[in-house]
């Protein structure tokens, strides 16, 4: 875990909060960051077996941590997860940060449709099927915040991520549709906009090469740490940043404006 940088405030205290993607990565730090927040954690993944490991480790700081093994990209059963999230924990869920993401790199000629589907399915329509199903609790506890991952390729072309950029620039025009539309339940809905964070999943897919010039491109001189995403997550999610609606914020260690 990423030591945070100021010492962490009780912002969520009490808030039943769901991340989706929450075994492993940013989601994992995310849940983390909630915890200490003093949030009631509902971690939903799709991966049982690494999911049951995160819960554990979660639970190890004394929050009240809870797993349900759901896939996104399917309607019934992030029903059904939202249904057993609220049953459970006594109360309507609070906060949702979509943050679950499969993610295929090919260049445009190998491009399959299988791919695109479960790239869409998941980073994409997922994001409708989980808004739709939390937006009833959100209305009936009179507010709540819901935080999307976006990525720094929604806004700077890459090599070979022609669907992960229509998904991810996707997620921006979902994220500013829902604010307008939940604005009137006190419903905010905000994006993330991460940079190259080194995750297992992010760093391992590129060659040394890649590795080495992007990170020569960072301002910063340097990948962002889970850590550092979970922190923006926590802001979005709490009242501090009740004025903020529809936005995107980017932690990229200033890597899109050197190079836009
Ligand atoms: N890591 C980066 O550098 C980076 C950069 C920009 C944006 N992001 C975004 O941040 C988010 C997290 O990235 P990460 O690197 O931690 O990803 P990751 O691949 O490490 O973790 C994704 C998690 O989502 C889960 N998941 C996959 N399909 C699912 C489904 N159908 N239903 C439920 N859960 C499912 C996986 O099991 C996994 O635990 C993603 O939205 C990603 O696009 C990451």
């Amino acid at each position: 875990m990423t030591e945070p940088a100021v010492p962490v405030a009780r912002r969520l205290l009490g808030t039943v909060c769901v991340v989706t993607g929450a075994a492993r990565g940013i989601g994992l730090a995310i849940a983390e960051r909630f915890a200490a927040e003093g949030g009631r954690i509902a971690c939903l993944d799709v991966g049982a077996a690494r999911l049951d490991t995160a819960v554990q480790r979660l639970r190890e700081s004394g929050a009240e941590v809870r797993g349900y093994t759901a896939d996104v990209g399917r309607r019934e059963s992030v029903a059904a997860a939202f249904e057993a999230v609220e049953r459970d924990f006594g109360a309507p869920v609070g906060v949702l940060v979509n943050n679950a993401v499969w993610a295929r790199f090919q260049p445009l000629a190998d491009v399959d449709e299988e791919s695109v589907g479960r790239m869409f399915d998941v980073g994409l329509k997922g994001l409708i099927w989980t808004t739709q199903a939390v937006a009833p609790q959100m209305k009936r506890r009179g507010g709540g915040a819901i935080v999307n991952l976006s990525s720094t390729s929604a806004l700077q072309a890459l090599t070979h991520s022609i669907a992960y950029a229509a998904m991810k620039a996707g997620v921006l025009g979902l994220t500013r549709a829902s604010a307008v539309e939940l604005s009137p339940h006190g419903i905010r809905v905000n994006a993330i906009v991460p940079g190259m964070v080194g995750t297992p999943a992010s760093v391992a897919q590129f060659d040394e090469a890649t590795v080495a010039a992007r990170l020569s491109a960072m301002p910063l001189g340097r990948f962002g740490e889970p850590g550092e995403i979970a922190s923006v997550a926590a802001f979005l999610a709490s009242d501090d940043s009740r004025y903020v609606q529809g936005a995107e914020i980017v932690a990229d260690g200033g890597w899109t404006i050197a190079t836009r």
